[in-house]
């Protein structure tokens, strides 16, 4: 019968089995799948396994935190963070193009990850086979199933890594839904701010900053989103909604009456969601008084973001986020 005791018990001995005494990697991004799919390499192969988290400064409050102190301490994994938000932002300087920035997040990610995968494998030691990752049953199903190897190609490659080295790929998720991967990590012991996240793109507050990303815009909508987070929290909404993205519109200003006198700030979109799978959404009816005590606090509280307003399109024709 199916108990996450069995998958975990089953996927442990398997790992054994395939890694031996050699050693694997494994890329942490903040969210549940390759959180999950560390913590059970990590239980059956302990120290054999590194993972990495890139830190590129786009994470919200408390995320980076979470998996350098939280992780770390409820399974014991052997972590290498790699601090790269001045590399990141200094790659992002001056571009407003959505799919631009995309483009930008990804490749510094890959450069960064490589050189600090480059980095363990010089360390003394057995050799570095293995890959883990964090792939799903719909994952799998959706990429018609072919597996195996990852493939680093040699033209993403700086950090002097073997050309076209091979990694075998430990996937043990592979045969799991979401929900039944959250189950797996709840009994591994990991914190409930991992296992329970919502949904947060891979180039994270870098695409919900209309306009140009710099420090002071992602401080400022880092603050803003907290409050976001922090009320809906408070107001036991977070299994109700799928996600919801705060967004600053960087580059538009508005008028307000603030205190004394006159403010020309930006305005904060609440983009809160309700879907099954993120194709289609519909914007989620929240309570009026969550939503004014969002709006008052965000405008109090965040320097500059004078206007609070909430996004009531469904998708389609909206997407979820904004870029
Ligand atoms: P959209 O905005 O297309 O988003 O309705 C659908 C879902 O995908 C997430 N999303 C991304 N995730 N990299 C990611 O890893 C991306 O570039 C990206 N863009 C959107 C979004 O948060 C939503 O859950």
């Amino acid at each position: 019968s199916w108990t996450t005791g069995n998958v975990i018990e089953e996927q442990v001995a398997a790992i054994r089995e395939q890694v031996g005494d050699r050693r694997a990697i494994c890329g942490l991004s903040g969210g549940v799948d390759s959180a999950v799919a560390a913590a059970l390499v990590q239980k059956a192969i302990g120290s054999q396994l590194t993972c990495v988290y890139v830190d590129h400064g786009l994470m919200r409050k408390g995320e980076t935190e979470q998996v350098e102190k939280d992780f770390v301490a409820a399974t014991g994994v052997q972590l290498k963070v790699v601090d790269a938000q001045e590399r990141f932002l200094k790659a992002l300087a001056g571009v407003s193009d959505p799919e631009e920035k995309r483009k930008i997040i990804g490749r510094e990610f890959i450069r960064v990850f490589e050189q600090a995968q480059a980095e363990i494998i010089a360390d003394e030691g057995p050799a570095v086979e293995f890959l883990v990752q964090g792939t799903l049953y719909p994952d799998v199903v959706e990429s018609g199933g072919g597996t195996g190897t990852a493939n680093i190609k040699s033209h993403h490659n700086v950090g002097g890594l073997p050309e076209d080295l091979e990694f075998q790929l430990i996937e043990p998720l592979r045969k799991l839904f979401k929900d039944e991967v959250r189950m797996v990590g709840q009994e591994l012991g990991l914190p409930e701010e991992i296992v329970q996240r919502q949904p947060f793109p891979g180039p994270g507050l870098g695409i919900r900053i209309v306009g140009e990303v710099t420090k002071e815009r992602l401080d400022l909508l880092r603050e803003a989103d907290a409050i976001a987070r922090e009320e809906l929290t408070a107001a036991g909404l977070d299994r109700d909604i799928w996600q919801c993205p705060v967004v600053l519109l960087a580059d538009v200003r508005s008028v307000g009456v603030q205190g004394d006198g006159r403010t020309y700030g930006h305005p904060i979109v609440l983009r809160p969601v309700s879907s099954e799978d993120a194709m289609t959404a519909d914007w989620s009816r929240l309570p009026y008084d969550v939503l004014a005590k969002i709006s008052t606090r965000i405008t109090n509280e965040v320097a500059d973001v004078n206007r609070v307003v909430l996004d009531v399109t469904s998708k389609p024709p909206g997407t979820i986020e904004w870029e």
